[in-house]
């Protein structure tokens, strides 16, 4: 089996990546990823032509992905994660469902970017993404200058970038570099969860421990 979808990684990846599954565990593992997969052989996007194409980076254990997928059925929710507990749990759920709007990548979001054409994305999502505290660790982080440069490209005229975190100090770097990329206009910043919101993993954590969440959109600007 190899390690996530992409077999070569082209670029640094940094975070847990999880255990190698054995067994049954591995085969249903396979089974589902094959069905649900969202990047053919060949590398190019396999979503499967069914109305607007939202994504999500780093989805952890697809609680929103899942959510989102069941609330609209006529979207294609594609999902990228490079944690296979992550991605074995997510699968288990869209199988439960029988979800047939929804696709998974596991490896890293920035190979399936990649291989989005221009404004083949209706609306991104990037939920509690790694904070990467130290400053050295600054350049890890998945909001970054290239990373919105791809978001850019992606993007249709007007689809919405929503970004959550409850690391002060990330929301006020979002801030930062969305705020001077030229393909970026606010639309919202604040504390209040968007209307369609079911929540993750992460910000249920977030609360318990009792800090406060910051929940930002970003429109792209017409081309
Ligand atoms: C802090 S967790 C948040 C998970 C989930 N969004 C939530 O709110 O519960 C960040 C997730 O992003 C994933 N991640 C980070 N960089 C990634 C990348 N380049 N491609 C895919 N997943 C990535 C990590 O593996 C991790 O599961």
């Amino acid at each position: 089996m190899p390690d996530t979808d992409t077999a070569l990684p082209r670029r640094n990846l940094y975070g847990r990546r999880g255990s190698r599954l054995r067994g049954t565990k591995r085969d249903t593992f396979e089974d589902r990823r094959a069905r649900f997969v969202a990047l053919a052989e060949d590398g190019t996007p396999a979503f499967g032509g069914r109305g607007p194409v939202w994504l999500e980076v780093g989805f952890g254990a697809g609680e929103h992905l899942v959510a989102q997928a069941r609330a609209n059925p006529g979207v294609t929710l594609v999902g990228c994660e490079h944690y296979v507990d992550g991605v074995a749990s997510c699968l288990s759920k869209l199988d439960a469902e029988g979800a047939e709007n929804a696709r998974v990548h596991h490896g890293d979001a920035r190979d399936l970017m990649d291989a989005v054409p221009e404004g083949g994305i209706a609306r991104a999502f990037l939920l509690y993404p790694d904070p990467w505290p130290k400053a050295k660790h600054h350049k890890r982080r998945f909001v970054s200058d290239e990373n919105l440069d791809s978001f850019a490209r992606i993007l249709a005229d007007g689809a919405h970038l929503r970004v959550a975190s409850d690391i002060p100090e990330y929301i006020d770097w979002t801030r930062e570099h969305a705020g001077r990329h030229p393909a970026f206009a606010p639309v919202s910043d604040t504390g209040e969860a968007w209307s369609d919101w079911p929540g993750t993993r992460y910000e249920a954590k977030a609360l318990r421990e009792g800090r406060t969440p910051a929940y930002l959109t970003y429109a792209r600007v017409a081309r």
